[in-house]
């Protein structure tokens, strides 16, 4: 008999989002925290750059919307931009009142980093490049002991009752004991798919899996195509390393050829801090006609105490003022879609944080709004829930796992996902790569796992089937969108259509009932 646990709230994800959620919710409710790895391993533990907020003497929250807009070539949610913008300047006040340590200039000012495509000073950060970390130790120190964490733990299902909401999951811990965990609140706070790509700077635990469940659950995904990928990775024996975060080039280094001649010059009047799609494809371009790309970070004093994250790298890698550097991908745009408070098409699962699609990123996030993004909505949605009507709350027992729907038995290794998805389905895609890429991951199978017990599945086997999964929403949309755009660059269709301009790709599957 499977283990039974019960809870107000279910958070799946240890990163900003969830633990924000968490810090705001647990007040007035018994939280469960459930994370396949350990609370400290997150894409949020690992973000350097910053969190951008209108805090500069001539800056204002208009000017912070219009530069996220402009960044996500204008497909943005505005009311969601607006709801990001106007609500950072306090999201950084209440994290100084947790204590949360950022950097302060000598008159005890909050210190303002530069970065790509922001017309102000406005990266708060911390640590200098250990932002997330910062954030992550602050959270967890205000975490309430009502809070259950269970680490190790992978939520492989989403439990759905006869009227289509959801009530549940079904986790299984390291030990390989399956638990059934029921709540009339399950939130998704799992983090994008980096790890579907072999040049990323996400963590190894990033793999998709929120989506993939949100998706057999019923619920809709938005904006999948748009991918985007970091320019600036740390490029080693033909391997991506490790960031090296964009504030390093908001602190004055260039990125420059093996002569060293400036690459953005004549590309993009903001040069190195142009849009992150333009310098990353301008990269790649360079890259794949044999002339490698290094950032140049010899103008800025003191490199190793500003930026103490990207130094380590570079001596863990015996590089010196001139790193070489290629693209990754860093961050999906696309995910579950939410409303304002978080809520998904699904009652009863909400998503937070970069699994989600609130439409506020656009095409194309702006750097150091997917921190902003995981706190807003984080508090966001713990507001939601807790003027919410307290109805009684008498869930079914889960049916157990059904032994006549065996799992998928052919799986590929997750690095053949990760290479084909970096060759076809990456910077530059076109209809015939994005074809191959389809015909390949439909060999698997997937649409037969919609009604699959994957009870069985090791954790591995597991995200290789959200990869694949993930990997196929991603690859459809990109087929269907016939246009450039923001972080989504068809080289069959290379220019922005107006005519898509405001046309949103969804796809929605048939409800699971568990
Ligand atoms: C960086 O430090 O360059 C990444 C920050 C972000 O993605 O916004």
């Amino acid at each position: 008999m499977d283990d039974l646990r019960k809870a107000d709230v279910i958070i799946v994800g240890s990163g900003i989002a969830a633990l924000q959620l968490a810090v705001h919710i647990s007040r007035h409710s018994h939280v469960i925290i459930l994370t396949k790895s350990k609370m400290q391993q997150s894409n949020s533990f690992l973000a350097q750059g910053g969190i951008a907020a209108a805090l500069g003497e001539n800056d204002h929250p208009a000017s912070h919307y219009q530069d996220t807009i402009e960044a996500g070539r204008n497909v943005n949610s505005h009311r969601a931009v607006w709801q990001l913008t106007e609500e950072a300047p306090g999201i950084i006040q209440e994290l100084m009142y947790w204590k949360c340590q950022f950097d302060y200039d000598e008159e005890g000012n909050l210190q303002l980093g530069r970065e790509g495509a922001h017309r102000h000073a406005r990266i708060i950060h911390g640590g200098g490049d250990q932002t997330g970390r910062k954030i992550v130790e602050s959270l967890v120190k205000n975490l309430r002991s009502n809070i259950q964490i269970f680490e190790e733990e992978s939520v492989y299902e989403l439990l759905i009752q006869k009227d289509g909401s959801c009530y549940g999951v079904r986790s299984k811990s390291k030990g390989g004991d399956v638990y059934n965990i029921l709540a009339p609140h399950v939130v998704l706070a799992t983090g994008g798919c980096g790890q579907l790509y072999s040049f990323t700077s996400n963590a190894q635990e990033v793999t998709g899996d929120g989506i993939a469940l949100a998706y057999w659950a019923g619920a809709t995904v938005k904006d999948m195509e748009y991918v985007q990928f970091h320019p600036t990775l740390l490029f080693n024996d033909g391997k991506a390393q490790g960031l090296i975060s964009e504030a390093v080039r908001g602190a004055g280094a260039r990125l420059v050829d093996e002569g060293g001649s400036y690459l953005m010059d004549g590309v993009h009047p903001s040069r190195d801090l142009a849009p992150r799609h333009i310098v990353a494809q301008t990269i790649f371009n360079s890259i794949e006609k044999g002339r490698p790309v290094y950032l140049d970070v010899s103008s800025i004093a003191n490199f190793d105490r500003k930026f103490p994250s990207a130094a380590r790298l570079c001596t863990q890698f015996g590089v010196k003022e001139k790193i070489p550097v290629a693209p990754g991908c860093h961050f999906l745009m696309g995910g579950v879609e939410t409303d304002h408070v978080g809520r998904t098409n699904v009652p009863g699962l909400y998503a937070i944080g970069e699994v989600a699609c609130t439409g506020v990123h656009g095409a194309n996030r702006l750097a150091s709004n997917s921190l902003l993004e995981g706190l807003v909505y984080g508090r966001r949605l713990a507001q939601h829930l807790s003027v919410q009507d307290r109805l009684p709350f008498f869930p079914g027992i889960p049916t157990p796992a059904d032994p006549s729907s065996p799992p998928p038995l052919k799986l590929p290794v997750k690095e053949e996902i990760q290479r084909t998805m970096m060759n076809r389905v990456g910077i530059v895609r076109n209809e015939d790569s994005l074809k191959d890429q389809l015909s390949w991951i439909d060999s698997f199978e997937i649409d037969k796992w919609v009604a699959a017990d994957f009870s069985h599945l090791t954790k591995t086997q597991w995200e290789v089937v959200s990869m694949l999964q993930t990997s196929w929403l991603i690859t459809t949309a990109a087929l269907e969108r016939t246009e450039s755009r923001g972080g989504h660059y068809r080289s069959d269709f290379p220019i922005e259509n107006k005519a898509w301009e405001k046309h949103h790709l969804t796809k929605t599957l048939e409800k699971r009932i568990a």
